[in-house]
């Protein structure tokens, strides 16, 4: 059973924690990597119609999953398909992805705080947008710096795991996840004032359907679980600590609403500043989040430089929060696995969990410099592990949550747990249980078969 200290003090908590999860490099880094490499408007278009047929009823799902269970995810399964021991199997599911998640994760993650301490030392200040460009690369193709980052990223997340889940997980969300807001903004501001910014506008707003395709459907489809964080029982890791009276389906809804409304902005400060830069594409990969927003802050306060200099340290400090916020998340996936079920005392699991990370992480790193000819399947160990993630387990982890939650368990217990016992009106409930028995595992299903090329369209 949940002790005290296992569950979010308050109800606010747990939304800013989830929200914590959610919001992340998904949201700044990936949104606009994705959006940029996928052709635009059209995908962001498709992107949003998954968060709200798959994403939110996934999330729901994974929350009403982990809330019923109230101690483990295995042990959840458990109780909520009414005493079937056979279904604790699915508890496995975010053991095994907490490790690959985290691993590929942590090596963008380092990338933001190396540019917060570049911020700090004033390391970007008189730079070119050319020598941004430049020293990115030199950067992460480097076989010992970028690990020396994701190391202490991974060791940061394992320290705030360790304390726990009111001292570490929720007192965290709460500081950092409303500063974030706020820095958002200020930059939408200062990115839309820059010039050729209506052209950024363009590509975020005016869809040219020609450019879908199948990959660019799974691609959206993909975006929108990872940045939700869905799929994998991160969520339902999160839900365990809830308490009784959390509203599973506002909360769901709040959570997808703060998420993608940080992704759209992150799009508006990004891609104005794309097309304000000579020479750079908006299909410029990983690089280009840290191409453009260290430039933003110096073209807009080029005659300011201690303006520069605080905003840039400011927005890199809060993308690492962001960062972190998330790597908790996935931490927390596996390391409480091994400190419920085989009852490792809590910061042994956090650091028995890093250490895995930090050696795959490292080979993920090297994937942009000396194993970038390294493939398997014609990927690299990167985009393998994303890949993985993103546009395999994770809409794979959803539909089995939905087909579980619709189809094997009992309609009054899954009813009971969305209205708080009946004392919640919640009118989307009987939306929402149409969308997990029929539209969900249905879409994920002929995305997947059309991807593999089971249908004549869409190629
Ligand atoms: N949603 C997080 C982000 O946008 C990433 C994440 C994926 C977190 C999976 C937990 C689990 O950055």
């Amino acid at each position: 059973m949940s002790t005290s200290k296992n569950i979010f003090a308050s109800k606010m908590g747990a939304v800013l924690a989830a929200a914590g999860s959610a919001v992340g490099l998904g949201n700044v880094w990936r949104f606009p990597t994705e959006t940029g490499a996928n052709g635009g408007a059209a995908f962001i278009l498709i992107y949003v119609l998954c968060m709200l047929l798959l994403g939110v009823p996934i999330m729901v799902t994974e929350f009403a999953i982990g809330r019923h269970g109230g101690s483990d995810v295995p042990t959840a399964f458990e109780k909520m398909s009414g005493g079937k021991k056979g279904w604790r199997w699915m508890g496995l599911i975010p053991v095994v992805s907490g490790f690959l998640v985290l691993s590929y994760y942590a090596v963008v993650a380092g990338w933001t705080l190396y540019y917060t301490y570049e911020a700090l030392l004033d390391g970007f200040s008189g730079k070119t947008p050319q020598e941004f460009t430049t020293d990115f690369a030199t950067f992460s193709s480097d076989s010992l710096q970028p690990v020396f980052w994701m190391t202490l990223t991974v060791a940061l997340t394992c320290g705030i795991v360790a304390l726990g889940v009111q001292k570490g997980i929720e007192r965290g969300s709460k500081i950092m996840m409303p500063l974030l807001f706020l820095f958002i903004l200020v930059l939408v501001g200062c990115s839309l004032s820059l010039p050729n910014a209506h052209l950024g506008l363009e590509f975020l707003f005016r869809p040219d359907f020609s450019k879908v395709n199948g990959s660019v459907i799974l691609s959206a489809m993909g975006q929108a679980f990872f940045s939700l964080s869905v799929g994998l029982g991160c969520l339902c890791t999160y839900a365990c600590y809830f308490r009784r009276d959390v509203d599973l389906m506002k909360d769901g809804l709040s959570v997808a609403s703060i998420d993608t409304l940080v992704a759209l902005f992150s799009g508006l400060i990004i891609f104005p500043a794309v097309y304000s830069i000579p020479g750079l594409q908006p299909d410029a990969g990983p690089s280009l989040v840290f191409v453009t927003l260290p430039n933003v802050f110096q073209q807009v306060f080029g005659g300011m430089p201690v303006l520069a200099y605080i905003f840039s340290l400011m927005f890199y400090l809060l993308l690492v929060m962001a960062a972190l916020t998330s790597s908790i998340s996935m931490l927390e996936m596996s390391a409480a696995y091994f400190h419920t079920n085989l009852r490792m005392p809590r910061p042994l699991a956090a650091v028995l969990v890093s250490v895995v990370c930090m050696l795959l992480g490292t080979f993920c790193s090297w994937s942009f410099g000396d194993w970038a000819e390294v493939k398997i399947f014609g990927l690299n160990c990167f985009d393998l592990f994303d890949f993985l993630v993103a546009k395999f387990i994770m809409p794979i982890g959803g539909m089995l949550m939905c087909i579980f939650l619709g189809w094997v368990v009992d309609e009054q217990v899954l009813r009971a747990e969305l209205t708080n016992g009946g004392t919640l009106r919640s009118p989307l409930y009987s939306a929402y249980r149409f969308i997990i028995r029929y539209i969900a595992p249905l879409c994920i299903f002929l995305i997947f078969a059309n991807e593999l090329g089971l249908f004549g369209f869409l190629k």
